[in-house]
C-alpha cells in the first residue's frame, strides 16, 4: 500500500499545527494512501546511516527546510519541494523573484545586512528609504507568520525604533496598500488549479490573518485574481500553495505573500474544501502511483 510521511514541527506547541496534520491524514486516507504523521524531530537526519522505512513521498507541513533537504537528499519526493519552501519561507527572497517574474506587488526594499548590534543609521540609508515609500508604509520580517512580523510604521519614530530592534534580522521595507487595509484573499493553488479561495477581513487590524483576529468568508474570484494567484506560484515553482492577495486601489489584485506550507484547516471551515485531498490526488497523479 501507498504511504506517505506527513510532517509538522516538534516544537511548536500550538495545537493547531498537529490539526492540521490530522486533516491532511483524514485527506491522503479517502485515496488509500496511509498517512504517518510525525514530527520534524522523529526524523534522526543521521547522515551516516541510511533511512528505513521510507514513505512513497512527504507531504512536508513544516520549515524545517534542512529537513527537508534531507529527506530530498534520500530520493524521496517531498511536497512542496524543500528549495521551494526556503524561496518562501524568506520574504525577501520570494519577493526578489516574484518582482524577477513581473508579479505586481507592493513597492519593496530589501534591507541590507546589519549585523546584530551593530547599526547604519548614520550613513543617509534610512532616510532614502523614508523619501522613497513614505509613511505610513509596512515593515515586514523575512520569516513570520500569521501576521505576528509584519508591522504598520506611522511616524519617524517608530520607524527608528523598529530597525534598530532588528538589527541582525532579515526584513523588507514595503508600500502600505491603503486600499487593502484589514482584508485581503487567499487562494489555494494546487498544481496550476486554484483549488479554494477565502476573503478575509480584520474589523481591528490593518493585518487580515485569521489567527490575528480577522473572520473569512467565501469569494468568488475575478479572473485577474485567478490570472494573479496562478502566475505567483508559478514563478515561485510552488505545486501547492497559499497565496494572499491584497487590494489595489482600483481593486486590482496585488500579491502580499505567498506562502509554500499554507494552513488548510481555516480554509475547509469556511469553503468545506479539504485540500489535502486535492494535493494527495495531485501528487498520486505526479508520481503515477
Ligand atoms: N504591504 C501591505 N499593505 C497592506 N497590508 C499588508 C501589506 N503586507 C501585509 N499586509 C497585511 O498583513 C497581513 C500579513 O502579511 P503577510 O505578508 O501575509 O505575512 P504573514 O506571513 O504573517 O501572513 C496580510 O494578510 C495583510 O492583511
Ligand atoms: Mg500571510
Amino acid at each position: 500500500m501507498t504511504n506517505c510521511w506527513i510532517i509538522y514541527n516538534g516544537s511548536l506547541i500550538s495545537e493547531k499545527f498537529v490539526d492540521q496534520a490530522n486533516l491532511m491524514a483524514e485527506a491522503v486516507k479517502k485515496y488509500d494512501v496511509e498517512p504517518i504523521v510525525l514530527k520534524n524531530c522523529d526524523v534522526l537526519m543521521d547522515l551516516q546511516t541510511e533511512l528505513v522505512n521510507r514513505p512513497d513521498f512527504v507531504i512536508f507541513l513544516d520549515k524545517d527546510i534542512l529537513l527537508g533537504q534531507f529527506l530530498k537528499q534520500q530520493g524521496i519526493p517531498v511536497f512542496n519541494d524543500p528549495d521551494i519552501i526556503e524561496i518562501c519561507d524568506n520574504k525577501a527572497k520570494q519577493y526578489l523573484k516574484l518582482s524577477q517574474g513581473n508579479i505586481p506587488i507592493p513597492k519593496t526594499i530589501i534591507a541590507p545586512k546589519v549585523y546584530r548590534n551593530f547599526s547604519i543609521t548614520q550613513t543617509g540609508y534610512f532616510e532614502k528609504v523614508i523619501e522613497q515609500l513614505k509613511l505610513p508604509m509596512i515593515i515586514k520580517e523575512a520569516h513570520g507568520s500569521f501576521g505576528m512580523k509584519v508591522y504598520l510604521i506611522e511616524t519617524e519614530q517608530q520607524f527608528y525604533e523598529k530597525v534598530k530592534e532588528l538589527s541582525g534580522v532579515d526584513f523588507v521595507f514595503q508600500e502600505f496598500i491603503a486600499s487593502s487595509t484589514g482584508r485581503d484573499i487567499r487562494v489555494n493553488i494546487v498544481g496550476d488549479e486554484v483549488v479554494a479561495a477565502m476573503y478575509r477581513h480584520s474589523e481591528t487590524d490593518f493585518r487580515a490573518n485569521i489567527t490575528n483576529g480577522g473572520k473569512a468568508e467565501r469569494i468568488e474570484l475575478t479572473e485577474e485574481q485567478i490570472k494573479i494567484a496562478k502566475q505567483a506560484a508559478l514563478v515561485l515553482g510552488a505545486e501547492y500553495a497559499g497565496v494572499d492577495l491584497l487590494f489595489g486601489e482600483n481593486e486590482q489584485p496585488i500579491v502580499c505573500e505567498v506562502n509554500a506550507a499554507a494552513h488548510i484547516r481555516n480554509i475547509y471551515n469556511v469553503t468545506g474544501v479539504n485540500v489535502g485531498e486535492k494535493l494527495t490526488q495531485y501528487i498520486l497523479r505526479k508520481l503515477a502511483l
